[in-house]
């Protein structure tokens, strides 16, 4: 604690001019994007296993306050991905250090540039949406759909904290927390070729999830899937955010379901670079061995979770009685919140009785 005290401190006294600003914005993106990713991996697992659940998040995430999150995400991710390739080219350029600044000052010019077209076109979607009059889910309940990861945050965090104790009884006080010379070697190489590869990955994902089609597209009727399932650009016919996932899971090339394992090869590199990144981050600042060994812990866990989460709705795929499901639950959130008969209709609600 005392550490992160004095991190913060040093930041704003030292004056290590760009190369400093840069370190402290490539942590603080990181950082942003392992939260996201947790709360994103959860909620895309609901559309296999609990639909109507998936409806709701993907309602919260066409709230405002998702939109301003959104456009820090989608910085957040430009920034440090370019920087992160600075960092790497330069790690095998000793040679070339002397001009680490110049290239820090590039990274934030390539940033802005390419994040200028990028936001226009995703504003052209806010507005879209917004001249539409469209649905927007009221805050307080955008707000309370995040509750149960608080819950889910302190659970994992007990469950760290017991399993680092008994790791300590077991092995004795005096034992090592950190890691062998070796083990982060191999983590050191992995954060550079794992950066490398999601790159392209979480490029295209945020490209076809803002730029082709934004977020608000996901859930409208009758508007591009991008590779629906006929292998042609597809209607959505209910409207749903399930029925968009599971055209998107049901595209083959030849035998291969290219989203899904598109979404695979990007949730396991993610979701490992991420929280090794948060278990350096971690052991920063936390020096007591029993603190250390929790933190070390709660990654593994994070991770774990995740990976089975989001590995098993790629595995396990989405089948029709899911899309029935997740249509009943968007008339019933329609309804809840004052949608007409003629809204409802156009929803194609009386079959769930909802327009009674
Ligand atoms: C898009 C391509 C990406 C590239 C090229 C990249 C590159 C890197 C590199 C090279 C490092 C090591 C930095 C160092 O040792 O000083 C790193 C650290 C880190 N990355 Fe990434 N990364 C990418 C995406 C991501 C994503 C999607 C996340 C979140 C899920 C993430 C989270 C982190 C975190 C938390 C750290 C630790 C930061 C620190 O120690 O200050 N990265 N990244
Ligand atoms: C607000 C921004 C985002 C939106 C709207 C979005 C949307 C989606 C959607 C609709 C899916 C379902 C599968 C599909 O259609 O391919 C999905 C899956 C996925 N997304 Fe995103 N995405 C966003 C940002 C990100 C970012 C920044 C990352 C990585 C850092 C990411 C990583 C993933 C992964 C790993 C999956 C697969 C999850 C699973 O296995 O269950 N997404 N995303």
């Amino acid at each position: 604690m005392t550490t992160l005290v004095l991190t913060l401190r040093e930041s704003l006294r030292y004056r290590g001019a760009i190369g400093q600003w840069s370190w402290l914005l490539h942590r603080l993106s990181g950082l942003g994007v392992v939260l996201f990713i947790v709360l994103h991996v959860v909620d895309t697992s609901w559309a296999v296993f609990y639909p109507p659940l998936y409806e709701e998040a993907i309602k919260t995430y066409q709230s405002p306050l998702f939109t301003l999150g959104e456009f820090a995400l989608v910085a957040s991710v430009v920034y440090h991905a370019f920087n992160g390739l600075r960092v790497a080219f330069f790690d095998y350029r000793p040679q070339l250090w002397r001009h680490q600044g110049r290239a820090a000052v590039g990274v934030l010019l390539l940033s802005g540039l390419l994040l200028t077209p990028v936001f226009v076109l995703m504003f052209g979607h806010v507005l879209d949406f917004y001249n539409e009059e469209a649905f927007v889910l009221p805050l307080e309940e955008v707000i309370r759909a995040q509750l149960p990861f608080l819950g889910g945050f302190a659970l994992a965090g007990i469950a760290a904290l017991l399993l680092a104790g008994l790791h300590s009884l077991v092995a004795g006080r005096g034992s090592q927390t950190a890691l062998s010379a070796s083990s982060e070697r191999f983590w050191w190489l992995y954060m550079r070729i794992s950066g490398v590869l999601i790159l392209p990955l979480v490029f295209g994902h945020l490209g076809m999830m803002h730029v082709v089609q934004g977020v608000f597209d996901i859930s409208a009727a009758e508007h591009l899937a991008v590779g629906a399932s006929e292998g042609q650009v597809g209607a959505n016919a209910t409207g749903t955010a399930v029925e968009f996932v599971h055209d998107r899971w049901s595209t083959f090339i030849g035998p291969l379901a290219i989203w899904r394992l598109y979404d695979f090869a990007l949730l396991v590199l993610v979701v490992i670079h991420g929280f090794n990144g948060l278990r350096g981050v971690l052991w920063d600042y936390l020096h007591h061995p029993l603190a250390k060994r929790a933190a070390l812990y709660l990654c593994l866990i994070a991770a774990l979770v995740l990976l089975a989460l989001g590995g098993g709705a790629l595995v396990i795929g989405i089948d029709e009685a899911a899309i029935d499901e997740a249509s009943r639950a968007l008339c019933e959130i329609r309804q809840t919140h004052g949608a007409t008969l003629e809204e409802l209709v156009e929803l194609g609600c009386e079959e769930f009785g909802e327009t009674s």
